[in-house]
């Protein structure tokens, strides 16, 4: 798996949605992905999935030289559930509530701010273009905090989701999660390498004042009425 340049080209679309916590970006690049018949690339869950497993092998992130020894043994590699992409680690799939634990929830802000960590899932990330391409799908859109300032600043349609924090808090508690929303954003955005902002150029959009129809609906408008660029 080798790690392509970022001004990678390819024939297909891609849609970048970053924005803090509980903004909505899993629930719209789901509702885009279905509706454009795109891969569905939920990059948080690649933060979790390294998180959990490097707590469980009992590393904090302070301990740099087993992380990167670590890091190089993993093998990561995707399952495809319906649009979604999956992270398996060694062949394994993880549980949504591994992903999603407190625990996960406390420590993923630590891990996701070290080089090493976001060098090894960069590549990875990059690499789900050989994905949609392999599996038939129309375009790419994927979520995160540098989507569209690191993993693919060249991206025709970055977008970038906000919402006032109590909608945020609200909205996770709403799903039962105990998650600090508001600090993960601080931590995300205060820390040097690729921190969580809005890319420029990107289309801002308050989730808070629309319906997640018509989130979904104002971002698909955009991509299917882009001029071909091959025309
Ligand atoms: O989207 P999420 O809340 O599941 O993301 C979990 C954490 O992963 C988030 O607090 C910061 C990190 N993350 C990141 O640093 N870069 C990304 N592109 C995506 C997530």
């Amino acid at each position: 798996m080798s790690e392509p340049a970022s001004d990678i080209a390819t024939n297909f679309p891609i849609v970048t949605l970053d924005g803090g916590a509980a903004t909505g970006k899993s629930s719209t690049a789901r509702g885009v992905s279905q509706k454009l018949h795109f891969l569905h690339v939920d990059t948080g869950s690649h933060y979790r999935a390294l998180t959990y497993l490097l707590l469980q092998k009992g590393v904090a992130p302070e301990e740099t030289d087993t992380l990167s020894s670590l890091l190089d043994e993993m093998k990561l590699s995707a399952g495809i559930d319906g649009n979604l992409a999956t992270l398996l680690a060694d062949g394994e799939a993880l549980s949504v509530d591994d992903l999603r634990s407190q625990e996960v929830n406390q420590s993923v802000s630590a891990f996701a701010a070290l080089p090493s960590v976001r060098k090894r899932l960069l590549r990875y990330q990059r690499w789900h273009c050989n994905l949609v391409r392999e599996n038939g799908f129309k375009g790419l859109v994927i979520e995160g905090r540098d989507i569209g300032s690191v993993v693919f600043p060249d991206a025709p349609f970055r977008f970038y989701l906000e919402a006032d924090a109590s909608t945020r808090v609200r909205r996770r508690s709403e799903e039962g999660q105990q998650d600090s929303v508001v600090e993960r954003d601080k931590a995300d955005s205060g820390r040097k390498n690729a921190p969580l902002l809005c890319p420029p150029g990107a289309v801002r959009i308050n989730t808070g004042e629309f319906t997640l129809e018509e989130v979904i609906a104002q971002i698909c408008q955009i991509v299917q009425n882009a001029p071909d660029p091959a025309n």
